[in-house]
């Protein structure tokens, strides 16, 4: 089933000069981690918020093309509805905090609450997403008074309790130091495993390459390359589309320059040692 389809979307902010995005068409399969990625202000953020409805809902402005989950156009779900099937969390997690609730562990039961679920199932999955996030130590301070990297976290888990079907995750770990960062990407992968779609927009290539299935690449609000991730981010066209390579692709790119043909070119540091020890044989 296609969880995200775009057709021919064009957007206009209220107070934009010109077209945020213009002429966007691609297609996400359920249970596909598609990767988002492209210099600042192509367009990223803008297609996160069409998916999940906030475009042209909260933003206005002028949107024109086709925007469907799960095979029915967003404009046609109700608020709860499509929050139930898409959860987002924001790429500043600064404004992903509610403000009402003055504990870690409320502030991520809070979406549960508003679904009016009861009381000891909200407890049980805040419970599972204090244990996922690695959050025991801070659950029970105050949301605004935790560090960016903190309250990513606390971002994650307060969209992935609902349980929703598809994923969309802004520059999750821009807050995070490496290890943090990791354990988002296994939990990327543990989320994969479960069957949900995840949209991410994300800066940190190495580990695109190695977690997505599939990349597109944004520039100045158009689509400028889109594929399997292996096609995408092996080929040297992305950096002049304003795009990052992964450091083992761009290595064997410029061997491959001085010395001819490696072909498949090596994606992940895995593949560059299997390259390697093959080469050896
Ligand atoms: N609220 C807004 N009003 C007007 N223009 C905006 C607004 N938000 C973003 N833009 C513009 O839309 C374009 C795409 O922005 P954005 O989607 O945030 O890019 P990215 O997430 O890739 O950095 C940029 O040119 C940006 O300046
Ligand atoms: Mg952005």
């Amino acid at each position: 089933m296609v969880a995200i389809s775009l057709e021919h979307v064009t957007y206009r902010y209220p107070l934009g000069t010109g077209d945020a995005l213009d002429d966007i068409s691609f297609h996400i399969g359920q249970g596909e981690v598609y990767a988002l990625i492209g210099g600042n202000g192509s367009g990223k953020t803008t297609v996160c918020n069409i998916i999940r409805g906030f475009i042209p809902q909260f933003y206005k402005g002028t949107l024109t093309g086709s925007v469907m989950v799960n095979d029915k156009p967003v404009s046609e779900y109700d608020d709860a509805e499509l929050t139930q099937i898409v959860g987002y969390s924001f790429q500043n997690p600064f404004t992903q905090m509610s403000g009402v609730k003055d504990n870690v562990r409320e502030e991520i039961g809070y979406a549960l609450e508003n679904l009016g679920l009861p009381r000891e199932d909200i407890g049980r999955r805040v419970d599972a997403m204090i244990e996922l996030l690695d959050l025991q130590e801070m659950a029970d301070q105050n949301p605004l008074e935790l560090s960016g990297g903190q309250r990513q976290r606390v971002a994650i888990a307060a969209v992935l309790v609902t349980d929703p079907q598809i994923v969309i995750l802004d520059e999750p770990t821009s807050q995070l130091d490496p290890q943090s960062t990791e354990d988002i990407f296994n939990i990327i992968k543990l989320l994969k495993n479960q069957g949900k779609t995840i949209v991410l927009v994300e800066h940190k290539i190495d580990l695109v390459a190695e977690y997505c299935d599939y990349a597109l690449l944004l520039e100045e609000g158009r689509v400028a390359m889109g594929g399997p991730i292996r096609d995408v981010l092996t080929d040297p066209k992305v950096m002049d589309h304003g795009g990052q390579l992964p450091q083992v692709a761009r290595f064997f790119i410029d061997r491959n320059t001085k010395l001819g043909l490696c072909d498949p070119i090596p994606l992940t540091v895995q593949e560059a040692v299997e390259f390697k020890t093959g080469r050896g044989n």
